[in-house]
């Protein structure tokens, strides 16, 4: 087990905003994280697992220990003719993953196909898009105490999932190495096209009767339409929530606006689009130098290239303050800020 001191992390975030952590270890087996955690009996140093640093914002330096998964493999646990069980090492790559799904006929994670990241951040954030979040197709996910070094493993439903919401942002938040991820999918196709853009796209290809193939192609479209190519354009996706609000909110908005979108949330509450809000707030494309507002969707910050980690969070914190000033809505983060 290599450690390294002061590293640049440009190349493990997908702002590809420079910074520097104080020490980093790559873990290529459970054995390297075990050496890590008895090594740090001594050091006291706060241990960061790293997946593909699609969803952190490195606001500064940080003076931790940061590991870079690299656990891979995808085994079968079991199956039927309806279903299959996979285990999944939590370094494998979340796109390529759904791609190997698709190629093997087994079903249901196809609208979330082209998400950046790493299989073990998927519970984390319970990953989401066109319809379908990730914790409907999860079973379980065995994690490694940080401080202990002992293996535990939680169930569907001791994890809290909820909308970009997990035990993981909570409670365990800081203290756990995910090591792998058991889904449970399909074999026999059970399509969601309940998403507009989705619906759109398909039609637009003239696809009346999509198969899983199909949606998964379509999502890949209308994402690169809307969304930055981290490896081209800094960001990290989506870099606030939808947030919830009462009902009476929407009902002044609708006075002021032709269309709000809108989700249903609950008794009493839904769930507005903060891209929208963002936009109509005036910030889409907004740039300020080397950082700025996705010019196609308002939600993702961006880095041009050269962009401060701390200018990227100066700007998130004026578009809360401007959003609340003239909406009533505080938004909040969904890009973990380091
Ligand atoms: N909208 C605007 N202006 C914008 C952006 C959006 O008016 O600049 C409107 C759209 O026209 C649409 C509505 O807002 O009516 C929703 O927009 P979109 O379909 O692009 O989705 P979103 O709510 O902005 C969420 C997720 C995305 C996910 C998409 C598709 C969150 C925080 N974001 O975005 O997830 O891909 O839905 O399901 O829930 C991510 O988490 O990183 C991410 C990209």
């Amino acid at each position: 087990m290599e450690l390294k001191r002061n590293i640049e992390l440009k190349e493990y975030n997908t702002f590809g905003v420079s910074a520097k952590a104080t020490l980093v270890s790559h873990i290529w087996r459970e054995d390297d994280l075990q050496k890590v955690i008895e090594r740090n009996r001594s050091l006291h140093m706060e241990l960061y697992p790293l997946g593909g640093g699609s969803n952190i914002l490195l606001s500064g330096d940080i003076d931790k220990w940061v590991l870079i998964n690299h656990l891979k493999g995808i085994s079968i646990v079991s199956e039927n003719d309806k279903e299959v069980i996979l285990e999944v090492k939590s370094g494998e790559n979340w796109h390529e993953f759904v791609m190997y799904t698709l190629e093997n006929k087994y079903y249901g994670l196809e609208n979330l196909s082209l998400i950046p990241g790493l299989v073990g951040a998927a519970p984390i954030q319970n990953i989401g898009a066109y319809g379908v979040e990730v914790k409907d197709f999860i079973l379980s996910v065995e994690y490694v105490d940080l401080k202990t070094g002992d293996i535990n493993k939680l169930l569907n439903s001791d994890m809290h999932f909820d909308y970009r919401h997990s035990i993981f942002k909570q409670e365990l938040k800081g203290k756990v190495f995910i090591s792998s991820v058991v889904f449970k999918l399909h074999k026999d196709p059970k399509v969601n096209v309940q998403y507009k853009a989705l619906l759109e796209e398909l039609e637009a290809r003239s696809i009346k009767d999509p198969d899983p193939k199909d949606i998964s192609d379509a999502v890949i479209a209308v994402r690169r339409s809307k969304l930055p190519d981290p490896s081209v354009l800094g960001n990290s996706g989506s870099f606030f929530k939808n947030p919830v609000v009462d009902k009476s909110l929407l009902e002044i908005l609708e006075k002021k606006f032709e269309t709000v979108p809108n989700y249903p949330a609950g008794v009493g509450k839904i769930k507005l689009a903060a891209g929208w809000l963002i936009e109509k707030a005036g910030w889409k494309g907004f740039r300020d130098g080397a950082i700025g507002v996705h010019e196609k969707q308002a939600l993702v910050l961006v880095n041009y290239g050269g962009g401060r980690g701390s200018d990227i969070k100066a700007l998130s914190d004026t578009i809360i303050a401007d959003i609340q000033a003239k909406f009533g809505v505080v938004l909040e983060r969904e890009v973990n800020i380091l």
